[in-house]
């Protein structure tokens, strides 16, 4: 069975702009797994632009599968590790990225990236790897012994968008899924997509979870509209 992780990243980035507690990821994190969801995962930034650390403590403490994200750097190795989440993605972080804007350079860095898994590993944290649909990478990922790698759908989810031939990142995409899958890791997909690449990429037997955020909170909060300019009219139209 295929798992959906909801990022609820953008419930933060709503409420700091008011500095207050409203809309609250917290809540919204139990609705989700009431709603479906299988976990929920959240990044937290170096830049703490949206989820903060005592959102961390606080759904660490829930009953509720937490996938967190961070830049691979020993602070935030620490920080996960006294948070103790069920699993940790390694993602890329550049300060001035409106997101992630691509996976991890996994040759780059492979002494780093080593350390920082079987760190993590060594607490019993499932580790992950945001990485590009690239062969090379995924062999990397497996000599890092990662136990997951989350493969970079931004560019597919583009083409789609855009209504452009999608049919080679597509082809890469599944290769580097089957590669993955035989060498033993679990394959997950995230980033930019929608209704139109999830029905795409779901056929893709190896993928077992998907990573959805911003056009689940832009879609929940189009749904919901209706429901709320209801209940706000029964005590102005009374
Ligand atoms: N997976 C990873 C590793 C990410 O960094 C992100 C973006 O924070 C997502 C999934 C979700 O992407 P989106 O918000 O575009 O659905």
């Amino acid at each position: 069975m295929k798992r959906l992780g909801v990022n609820i990243d953008h419930i933060a980035t709503l409420r700091n702009v008011r500095s207050g507690e409203h809309p609250n990821p917290i809540n919204f994190a139990k609705y989700a797994i009431s709603l479906g969801a299988d976990s929920i995962t959240i990044h937290l930034r170096e830049d703490r632009r949206h989820i903060k650390d005592n959102d961390l403590k606080k759904l660490s403490k829930l009953k509720i599968p937490l996938n967190l994200e961070i830049a691979s750097n020993y602070k935030m190795v620490k920080i996960a590790i006294r948070n103790n989440p069920n699993y940790v993605c390694l993602v890329p972080e550049k300060r001035n990225e409106l997101t992630t804007e691509g996976g991890l350079n996994v040759i780059k860095y492979y002494r780093k990236i080593k350390f920082i898994v079987s760190k993590l590993n060594s607490k019993k944290i499932r580790t992950c790897l945001f990485i590009n649909p690239i062969i090379k990478d995924v062999i990397f990922s497996k000599k890092i012994n990662t136990n997951c790698i989350e493969i970079h759908t931004g560019k597919i989810s583009n083409l789609v968008k855009n209504k452009k031939n999608y049919t080679k990142e597509l082809r890469k995409i599944k290769k580097c899924a089957k590669y993955a899958n035989s060498l033993g890791m679990e394959v997950h997909a995230g980033h930019g997509m929608d209704y139109k690449t999830i029905k795409i990429l779901s056929k893709i037997k190896e993928i077992k979870e998907f990573n959805i955020g911003h056009f689940i909170i832009g879609e929940s909060v189009s749904i919901g509209l209706k429901n709320v300019i209801k209940k706000i009219n029964m005590f102005i139209k009374k």
